[in-house]
């Protein structure tokens, strides 16, 4: 049976309820959390330092920081993420010339190594690093804001990333990205996805809070 993971993207907090946030999801049992890093450049939005990895690794050491840059030289954050505690590195496919050589340097210092899909790209870009990657990321939305609208044309790119993946036998986890709603959680669970982001539409500003938002979006996963 295949995981299935509700991991809050961080970016829907407001910068000054951020702690509290951290705090409702971790005593909701939520273990992953979505780190996004953009550095103004790759996408047209700045959010997230490294440093944040580093807090929240502090104080929650079990937290697994899934990482998601959003930058045009990813290679340049792997050793301050390592150094920041980072579990899972993910980095876009066309951010740069040597997808291969980041994502082994990604594994050579311990960490998890993902490729990001955007909406404009054909799924089968990735077909050269699968050997290297242990995490897919499809965005849902066009990258570098949250809490935009799902793209429902996302659902028959999920289905190929995993008939690629049940065909080439590999085992990475699929992770998606963007604008995850209630209409669309299942046809994403029967598709193959593992790794739900969350935002808006799920775990945040709900009127009965985050326990019982996520309590909710776990059930329906
Ligand atoms: C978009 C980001 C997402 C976003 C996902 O650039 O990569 O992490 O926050 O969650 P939503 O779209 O639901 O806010
Ligand atoms: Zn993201």
């Amino acid at each position: 049976k295949q995981a299935l993971i509700n991991c809050p993207s961080l970016a829907n907090s407001s910068l000054l309820e951020l702690e509290e946030d951290i705090r409702q999801f971790w005593n909701s049992g939520v273990r992953w959390f979505h780190i996004d890093i953009m550095d103004g450049h790759y996408v047209p939005n700045l959010c997230y330092p490294v440093r944040l990895v580093a807090d929240l690794k502090a104080k929650y050491p079990q937290a697994i920081a899934d990482v998601h840059m959003m930058v045009t030289d990813p290679a340049a954050y792997i050793e301050p993420l390592r150094a920041a505690g980072a579990d899972y590195v993910s980095f876009h496919a066309d951010s740069t010339h040597f997808v291969i050589r980041s994502l082994r340097a990604i594994r050579e210092v311990g960490m998890k190594a993902g490729i990001v899909l955007n909406p404009s790209q054909q799924v089968d870009v990735i077909h050269p690093y699968l050997d290297w990657v242990d995490l897919v990321v499809l965005m849902t939305v066009e990258p570098g804001f949250a809490g935009q609208k799902f793209m429902v044309e996302s659902l028959p790119r999920l289905e190929e990333l995993s008939k690629l993946r049940e065909e080439t036998g590999k085992e990475f986890l699929i992770s998606i990205d963007g604008g995850i709603n209630y209409p669309n959680v299942q046809p994403c669970v029967r598709r193959g996805a593992n790794l739900f982001v969350t935002g808006v539409y799920t775990v945040y500003r709900q009127p009965d809070g985050i326990p019982a938002a996520c309590q909710r979006f776990e059930q329906e996963m």
